[in-house]
């Protein structure tokens, strides 16, 4: 018999070309069911990423990735489809339909732009070829993602110390990415090189992606974690216990705001009373130059019975009550001590630096 993989073994996206589909570990059954789900339609990959099968920025734009590539596949393949104009106008319907799943995570509109430049620069080749085209650049998102996160986590852990006590609130792991996460990558590389880091994860209300993803992905590395509820940050803070914050994210504004998962600006503000530094770990692909500040990030609202009944056996809120359930909130620029990208560590003011950041792109890739 096949011995079970650990959780950390299995790829958080894959492609699997030979039989159309992308697989995914089911991310709402963890951690006490590893499913691997199959998708192929279009519907189900729209599906998968709006009820957070598949989650967190980068895990979304790669999954968008391979997404689309699979529409063009299916495209190029009907009969009827001829020409380039054709093919174009029924792939950019797909695309705009992907493009709908979730708002707020910038990866998932950079990921279809970064596949419609191929489609747009290849315009004159054999629509087989565009495809194949395509493949290899979701292909890449993938491997540059790895590539990514591992930088964050070297420029990550120069931020920090043996022994250091480090919390995180959602999750920004390998589960949310293609390999190491962004949040959790210092830990990780901190980890294999002995830091004994002490490790503490919200629980992140109201979808627990800190307990049951963070937690059960440390934890099953060999990391020292410890589970807190989301109004216990202060008080770990106050005893002394943390000496950074890491978190990810899913829009970066020019001006350095960002948008994570909901809470993230609480636990800003009671770091900055406790003169804890707050890094965000962002990929260039989460930073939205185009978008001047936070006020202009659209947070994504969902339905309330993720608050009023999901996870409890039942309701806890009385019938009818009104519920607000923004995803995302908007953490203020001069709450954030660095914003670790893989090109380094941009710190205030974010809109000379973050500038800074994407020239040396820009130079690099040149
Ligand atoms: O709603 P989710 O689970 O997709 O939210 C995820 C987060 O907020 C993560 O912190 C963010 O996407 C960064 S993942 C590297």
């Amino acid at each position: 018999m096949e011995k079970q993989k650990n959780i950390m073994e299995i790829d958080t996206v894959a492609l699997d070309d030979e039989n159309s589909a992308i697989v995914i570990i089911d991310q709402t059954k963890l951690p006490y069911e590893t499913t691997l789900i199959s998708l192929t339609t279009q519907e189900e990959i729209w599906n998968a990423i709006y009820l957070l099968q598949v989650r967190g920025a980068p895990a979304i734009g790669v999954t968008a990735a391979f997404g689309i590539y699979l529409a063009a596949k299916q495209i190029e393949k009907d009969e009827s489809v001829h020409t380039y104009i054709e093919f174009i106008e029924r792939w950019i319907k797909a695309k705009d339909y992907l493009n709908t799943s979730r708002p707020t995570a910038v990866n998932l509109s950079w990921a279809l732009n970064r596949m419609q430049r191929i489609c747009e620069q290849n315009a004159e080749k054999p629509l087989k070829q565009i495809v194949t085209l395509l493949h290899d650049e979701a292909v890449e998102i993938q491997e540059e993602d790895i590539r990514v996160c591992k930088a964050i986590g070297e420029y990550g852990l120069s931020l920090v110390k043996p022994g250091d006590g480090l919390l995180t609130h959602c999750n920004a792991g390998q589960l949310a990415t293609s390999k190491y996460g962004t949040a959790t990558a210092p830990m990780y590389l901190g980890h294999e090189r002995g830091y004994h880091f002490r490790i503490f994860a919200d629980e992140t209300r109201p979808l627990l992606q800190g307990a049951r993803l963070t937690a059960y992905e440390l934890q099953s590395s060999g990391l020292d974690v410890t589970l807190i509820c989301d109004n216990m940050s202060a008080t770990v803070m106050r005893n002394g216990w943390v000496n950074a914050v890491f978190v990810g994210c899913d829009r970066v504004a020019a001006n350095g705001d960002t948008a994570n998962k909901i809470g993230t600006s609480v636990v800003a503000t009671v770091a900055k009373r406790y003169n804890i530094p707050v890094y965000i770990c962002a990929p260039t692909s989460t930073i939205d130059m185009s978008t001047p500040t936070g006020d202009q990030i659209h947070i994504e609202e969902r339905p309330a019975h993720e608050i009023t009944e999901m996870w409890y056996k039942e309701r806890m809120a009385p019938e009818g009550v009104k519920v607000f359930n923004p995803a995302f909130d908007v953490t203020d620029h001069d709450l954030i001590a660095g914003i670790i990208t893989e090109y380094g560590i941009a710190r205030a003011p974010y809109i000379e630096s973050l500038k800074a950041i994407f020239h040396q792109k820009t130079q690099e890739n040149q």
